[in-house]
């Protein structure tokens, strides 16, 4: 049979000795690995594939583990490129309020970021520094000679154009730093003067315009460093960088365009700067095609949040009204740095999030609303009766999800094998299959649950008579009550007393009459447990 490269497989290989189980880092150094490595022997079945190597290492493949993996996010290959017509039925834009409180919008929009390169958040409270708090909703603040934050508005004495009412054309924020911020938050506290509106230029677009265009004009621009500078008093910037840069198959990843700071390439023949001077006239007119620039304009509390490895961003002239020392202008904005690595991770979280509990819910709604074993409720009514005598008993939250999620090792048909004779160790395989995603507060209640059983059965008199006679039937096949040394070694577990609590919920929780909130009542308590 055919197999991949060997020394790419073994690479891969997931086994404990090979990788740690927790955060999967690999434990070996590449050349640990034996001069001409060779797979002995390799045989696919429904679990994966098992390769027995020329060194005696055995590797087992579970079936998926090669998906693979999208493009560069960074790339143009990632994002949806744009012209301002493409946003005629509105802007990517969620409210601030919404977004603190939905995961979905937060997704929604962490996700026009990546795909788009900006989003707008509206309704972020119009006070001085707000504007950190949304960068630190979704990730880290990039300090800067500027501070953490810095304020856009007219100053009396400007060291740069920005702190005037002139316009500004489409431009990235900081080529002459190394690395540039790759994300620009700007929030708005106050636009009631005339002018000062806001445009974006996507980047990307007006690079992939220019290649089709003027291919050699293109190549130019991604192969000729320009420098960039910025000086004040106390700072000395400086960063050498194409105006489009590349990655190594070519694919467009930055774009980094700012009249105000860029300098002249050195070094360059005068039949060379005759060609580049050509080709970077030509983007520069790209970027200022009207039919490129999204207009809009931001109010107070309208927080933009922009792809400044990608976006222009641009405003119109405005009057500069009343300036003063203290900027009373008319215009006020706040601004921050961040990174795209930081946004990406969030949303990566989120996602993977909803992916587990979407796929919890509809194990409730579908396995979960068939009988459970033998009792007059379903599995899933009987998880929720459990969760909610855990809530009113006021159990944390971590509790009170354990009693949710107790016999998630039924679903997937193994509460059949449990009713049919053979001990599916229920407790184990739901805590196997929680463990990645929940705290160990959540899962070692669900582990011991059906041992609690079996203590309480012999820890307390009288505890037997209350099972239901299905429970009583799978005791036996559990092991029966406890010897009084199991019982000692349970009670000195950490987690035992969680697991008795747990088990006296269950065992509380099959009555067909009782109330049942929905699986989505849970959601977001079992969201801020997963983090
Ligand atoms: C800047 C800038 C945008 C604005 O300060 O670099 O682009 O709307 N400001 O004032
Ligand atoms: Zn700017
Ligand atoms: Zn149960």
């Amino acid at each position: 049979m055919s197999v991949p490269h060997p020394y790419w497989l073994r690479d891969n290989c997931p086994c404990s000795e090979c990788r740690d189980p927790r955060g999967g880092q690999k434990l070996f150094q590449i050349g640990d690995l034996p001069e001409g490595l060779s797979a002995v022997e390799a045989t696919r079945d429904a679990t994966g594939l098992a390769v027995r190597w020329s060194d005696g290492h055995r590797s087992h493949y579970p079936t998926g583990w090669d998906a693979p993996a999208g493009p560069d996010e960074r790339t143009e290959h990632a994002k949806r490129l744009w012209e301002a017509a493409d946003f005629a039925r509105g802007l990517p834009e969620a409210d601030w309020s919404a977004y603190l409180a939905d995961p979905e919008e937060r997704i929604a929009v962490l996700a026009a970021v990546r795909r788009s390169g900006f989003a707008l958040l509206r309704g972020v409270p119009a006070e001085e520094g707000q504007v950190l708090r949304v960068a630190r909703s979704f990730g880290f603040v990039r300090e800067t000679n500027y501070g953490e934050l810095f304020d856009v508005r007219v100053e009396p004495d400007p060291a740069n154009l920005a702190f005037t009412g002139r316009a500004i054309a489409p431009h990235t924020d900081n080529p002459y730093r190394d690395p540039v911020p790759t994300l620009q938050l700007l929030h708005c506290l106050r636009n009631d003067g005339a002018g000062g509106d806001s445009g974006l230029v996507d980047g990307f677009r007006a690079a992939a315009l220019l290649r089709e265009q003027d291919p050699a004009a293109f190549d130019l621009l991604a192969r000729t460093p320009v420098p960039f500078r910025y000086r004040d008093r106390g700072t000395e910037l400086s960063a050498e960088r194409p105006l489009i840069g590349l990655d190594p198959r070519g694919a467009i990843r930055e774009v980094r365009f700012n009249n105000r700071s860029a300098g002249s390439p050195h070094g360059l023949a005068p039949a060379e700067l005759d060609a580049f001077y050509a080709a970077y006239r030509r983007f520069a007119a790209i970027t200022l095609r009207p039919e490129l620039r999204l207009d809009f304009r931001l109010g107070p509390g309208d927080c933009l949040l922009l792809d400044n490895t990608r976006l222009l961003h641009a405003r119109t002239a405005f009057e500069p009204g009343g300036a003063t020392r203290e900027g009373t202008g008319h215009r006020h904005l706040q601004g921050c740095y961040a990174d795209l690595d930081a946004l990406s991770s969030t949303l990566a979280v989120l996602r993977r999030t909803t992916a587990v509990l979407d796929e919890l819910e509809a194990l409730f709604a579908g396995e979960g609303s068939a009988e459970y074993l033998g009792e007059a409720v379903t599995l899933a009514a009987h998880m929720l009766q459990a969760a909610t005598l855990a809530r009113a008993a006021g159990a944390p939250p971590a509790l009170v999800a354990a009693a949710l999620l107790h016999d998630v090792g039924h679903f997937r048909g193994s509460g059949r094998e449990l009713m049919a004779g053979t001990d599916n160790r229920h407790g184990a395989t739901a805590a196997a299959r929680l463990a990645p995603h929940f705290p160990p507060a959540v899962t070692e209640p669900v582990r011991l649950h059906v041992d609690a059983k079996r203590y309480l059965c012999t820890a307390e008199p009288g505890y037997a008579d209350l099972l239901s006679p299905a429970s009583v039937h799978t005791l036996a096949l559990q092991g029966g009550p406890m010897s009084p040394d199991e019982a000692a070694a349970f009670a000195a577990h950490p987690f035992s007393a969680d697991a008795v609590a747990v088990r006296r919920w269950d065992e509380a929780a099959k009555d067909p009459s009782a109330a049942t909130p929905t699986f989505a009542e849970f959601r977001p308590m079992l969201r801020e447990l997963m983090r």
